[in-house]
This record gives structure tokens, sequence and C-alpha cells, in this order.
């Protein structure tokens, strides 16, 4: 059995990563052909972002059919070969279940437009206000309100995404069995792994203002959250013991997280939290331009891994996924020291306590897409926040400047493969933008050269297997207050781990609060460093010390 603490996840937005039959998508046999490099890299979990029949207003997280394939990605028979080529290599795959909302495609929904009671009553419909106004002054995630009127019935339906994302009804019993029905399906096809997206969102509580935010109080961590897990978990995927499980946690807290992800299985295996990728965020608001704050981001990632340790319960690790700018963008740099701070930033992550997943490019050190227009864009979020910026009055360069910065197109570009045209993506017109940065940033060079960013991360991913204090170690937060350095002990049955990194592009001394006698640097992204009392740490230098 697979020890997911051991374990890397390698995550791939289908759409973006290698298209077989030229149409500009991403297909699934894309993935199969693609196999190969992924075990080089050495993961052992590929998660796939949703591919099941949708319309694609959010990229298949609107899902009209949680059955079948869409088409444009592929058809089962290609799933099947996926499935059976990814085990022949030991790898296994994660898929993506988004049960807080169907699309409004889905026959569900459409049954319950046409005034079928059963299914009205799969999804969240109320009256308005007497005066006129929506049930509750909530807000979509994606900018709006988050009701949307239906004239036949003179009711409005709740969509906490795009209006064509309607939260279904979890109060619903039947709900909840068919959402039990499609996870069984799945297992039934030999999948041993599931994420469930925005699953901290399903059971909404009371249904009223928010005086003072956008609604998520009512519906975050909701009062039966904790029981619905336990009985998907009871009635699905914790009937077979090898079956590993993440749940996407919007705003949720900690507290919750222990229940989520505690050592008892009862809930789920892990749980993603996004705190730490708020940290240029204003509060919650997401479309402003603000420095990330370096002392927030290592309080808010070292309370999670000692918080969480203390109780039991696990973390995934993550800087990047599809939703998220990349990371060497964020808070690397894509100039002088591309190289170096991506190489740091995987260690940082690599190390800590959890299960580290890589987002398709990550290990390239791909970078932000660099749009200069708006038809350059395709997702509904930055979409209609390009508007939104702009009906609150700032001029359309500042509107540009915050999507550049925080799109999720940002992380949908097309996988770089090689240096030829399109990337090596595609030979028809990709669906979005290659980076032109492709040309040097590419799989094939990465391969080639010995020293790239993908190897570093080969080598991380393999040092979580050699190295039990990397899976399994306790964890200490060193300097918690310095202003530059990134540093924590890990230790595990006399193995000692010290992980130590320069956060910027200026070069820093340390006095290094362990005494270094017997350790040896095993991991490093300069070809000279040393363990040291006093550090001289180069420009984001990020050495792995170890001691037995
Ligand atoms: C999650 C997904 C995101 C999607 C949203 C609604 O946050 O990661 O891509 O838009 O849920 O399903
Ligand atoms: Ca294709």
């Amino acid at each position: 059995m697979t020890d997911f603490r051991k374990s890397t996840v390698y995550q791939i937005y289908p759409k973006s990563f290698y298209d077989t039959n030229g149409d500009g998508l991403g297909d699934l046999r894309g993935i199969t052909r693609k196999l190969d490099y992924i075990k080089e890299l050495g993961a052992d979990y590929i998660w796939m972002t949703p591919f099941f029949v949708s319309p694609q207003n959010d990229n298949g997280y609107d899902v009209e059919d949680y059955y079948n394939i869409d088409p444009r990605y592929g058809t089962m028979e290609d799933f099947e070969e996926l499935s059976r080529e990814a085990e022949k290599r030991g790898i296994r795959l994660m898929l993506d279940m988004v049960f807080n909302h169907t699309s409004s495609h889905s026959q569900w929904f459409q049954k319950a437009l046409a005034g079928d009671e059963k299914y009205k009553n799969y999804y969240i419909f109320k009256k308005g206000k007497e005066n006129g106004e929506p049930p509750t002054n909530w807000e979509s995630k994606f900018g709006g309100s988050a009701w949307e009127y239906v004239p036949q019935f003179d009711e409005y339906y709740l969509h906490l995404f795009d209006v064509s994302q309607p939260d279904l009804n979890w109060d619903n019993p039947e709900v909840r069995k068919e959402v039990q029905n499609v996870v069984k399906f799945w297992m039934g096809k030999g999948v041993k792994a599931f994420r469930f997206d925005v699953v901290n969102l399903i059971s909404k509580g009371e249904f009223r203002d928010d005086e003072t935010g956008d609604g998520r109080k009512f519906y975050t961590d909701g009062p039966n959250i904790h029981k619905y897990l336990q009985e998907l978990n009871a009635e699905s995927f914790g009937q077979d013991a090898e079956i590993i499980t993440v749940g996407e946690m919007s705003s949720t807290t900690m507290e919750n997280c222990f229940q989520y992800a505690s050592g008892d299985g009862k809930e789920l295996s892990m749980v993603f939290s996004f705190h730490h990728l708020k940290v240029d965020f204003m509060g919650n608001e997401k479309w402003v331009l603000v420095p990330a704050d370096f002392g927030k981001l290592k309080q808010i990632l070292f309370d999670w891994q000692t918080g969480m340790a203390e109780h039991n319960a696990w973390n995934a690790l993550f800087w990047c996924n599809h939703d998220q700018p990349r990371v060497v963008s964020r808070f690397g740099e894509e100039g002088k020291y591309w190289k170096e701070s991506a190489k740091m930033l995987a260690t940082v992550i690599h190390c800590l306590r959890g299960t580290p997943y890589v987002y398709q490019g990550e290990e390239l050190g791909m970078t932000n897409a660099g749009f200069t227009d708006i038809s350059q864009y395709r997702d509904v979020e930055s979409i209609n926040h390009f508007r939104i910026l702009q009906d609150k009055g700032l001029s359309e360069s500042d509107a540009y400047r915050i999507l550049q910065i925080h799109s999720r197109d940002n992380s949908r570009t097309p996988m770089q493969w090689t240096g030829e045209e399109n990337g090596g993506f595609t030979t028809g017109t990709p669906w979005i933008s290659v980076n032109p940065n492709a040309e040097t940033i590419n799989a094939e060079e990465e391969l080639a050269q010995e020293d790239s960013i993908f190897h570093h991360y080969q080598k991380l991913i393999q040092m979580r297997k050699d190295y039990d204090v990397i899976a399994y170690g306790d964890i200490t937060p060193l300097e918690r207050k310095h202003p530059q350095l990134f540093a924590y002990k890990r230790e595990y049955q006399g193995e000692t781990l010290l992980v130590i990194n320069n956060f910027y592009g200026r070069e820093m001394t340390w006095e290094c609060t362990e005494n270094l006698k017997g350790f040896t640097c095993i991991l490093s992204n300069y070809p000279d460093s040393k363990a040291e009392q006093t550090m001289k740490l180069r420009p984001y230098e990020s050495l792995v010390l170890y001691r037995k």
C-alpha cells in the first residue's frame, strides 16, 4: 500500500497538459503519452482536474454528467487505458469530485427548472425578500450576487460560484445518496484517490444577510459538515482502506481541519487550506495589488504545521494549483535568480510535514502568463473581475495590472514541453496562449540539464521516500520573527533535518542557532553550499542539512 506521507501528488490540468489530436485542447491520451515523464519525476499520484461532461464554463468544475467523460477529453476507453498504463508504472489516479454544485446543464437541474419537485429539492431555491431583493446579500465567489432569479417560480437559486453552477442541497438525503453513487462508480473503475472540490461549503447554515461580509460565515464549515463527510466516507471511499482523499477547504479554520484530516480516518486523509496564499490579498479581497507579507506567510505556514501536528492531522503542502498564480513569479523571481528562487521555494514546501503537490510546469519553473489583452484571458472569474474592477472606477490599465498578478489563467497556460512552436503542446491552435518563454523554459531542456529545477524536484520527491524524518518527523520552526530567513527543524527517532532558506534576493549572514556538528548538506541550490556555524547565505540560497 502506498503511504501517503511518503508520496507526492502531481496535479494535471488536462486541458493544458498535452494535446494528441491537434484540436488545441489537452486530452486523456495526452496524459497517457506523458506518463513516463511523470514517472521520471517520481510522483506517486496524478490528480486530474475534472474531465467529465461539462459545458466548460468553469473548465469542467461545472459538471453536467458525473458518469461520462467529456468528448473533448476523450472516451471511457481512453480513461481505462490511462488507468492501466498508470498502474503499470506504479502511479495512481486521483479524481476531482465537484459536489458542492453541478452545472446548470445537469439533468437534475434541468428537471428542477421544469418544475419537478424531486429535483427542485436537489438544489437551493428560496423566495426573495419582500422588497424585491434576493433572499440574502451573499456574493458569488466569481463576482455579483450569489442568487439567480427564476421567473417561472418567482424564486431564486443559490450559486456560490458562477450562475451556471447551482449549489446542491446536501440537506436532502437523496442528494447525498447520488453523490455516494458517483464515488462508488469511480471506485469500481479502480480509482484509489479522490479530491473533493470546495467540500467544506456543502453544509449551508442560516440563510441570513451578512452585515459584515460576503456571506461566507453562513456556509463555510457549516453545521452538518462533519456529519456529511463522515457519512460519505462510511458509505463510499472509507470502505477501501487503500483510498486516499483530500478536501479543498475554502476559508476554513484549523480547528475544523483537525477533524477533517484527523488520523482516525473518519473523514478525509488530508486538506488543502489557503490562508498562506492570501498574504498578497487585502483580507479576503484578492483583486488588489498588495506586496506579499513574508512575516504573515511564515506565521501561517508554521501555525498550521505545528497545530496540525499536535492534533495528529495531515496537511496537503502546496504553492501552486490551477487557481493560483505561478509561485516563482509570486514569491521568487523570474529574472536573474529564476532557477535559485524556484528551487528554494520547492525546498521550503517539500520538507514540511504533509503531502506535497506539484502542479504541472511548477517543476520546470514555469512563470505567470504575461497576458496584456483581455482577449487572451479565458477564466470566467478573471473576465468578470476585469469588468467589476472598472465598474468600481479603476482604470483599464490598473485592472490589467491586477489581472496579471492574480488571474487564475496565470497557471493555465499550456505545459511547456519543448522549445518548438506552441511549446510542443499542440500542433493546432492552443485554447489559451502559450507563454513565449517556452523557448527557454521547457521540459526537454530541463531533462537534459543536470542542475535543472526539474531535477531539484525529482530529488525532493525521492528524499521524502528515503528519509523517514521528512515523512514522519516533528517540526520546530526556527527564527520565527526573522525578516528574511525561512528555517525549520524536523526530528524523528534520532534523525534531524535542518531546512534553511534565504527567502530573498539579498545576501544575508546568519548565526545558526543549532549546533551543526555532525550535519551534512544533502541538498542545496548552489553547487558549493556548506554547513557552517556562521552562514553566509547567497540570494535565495537554500540548504537541507541532515544528521543521524
Ligand atoms: C475550486 C476549484 C476551482 C473552481 C471552484 C468551483 O475552487 O479549484 O477551479 O472554479 O472550486 O468549482
Ligand atoms: Ca485534444
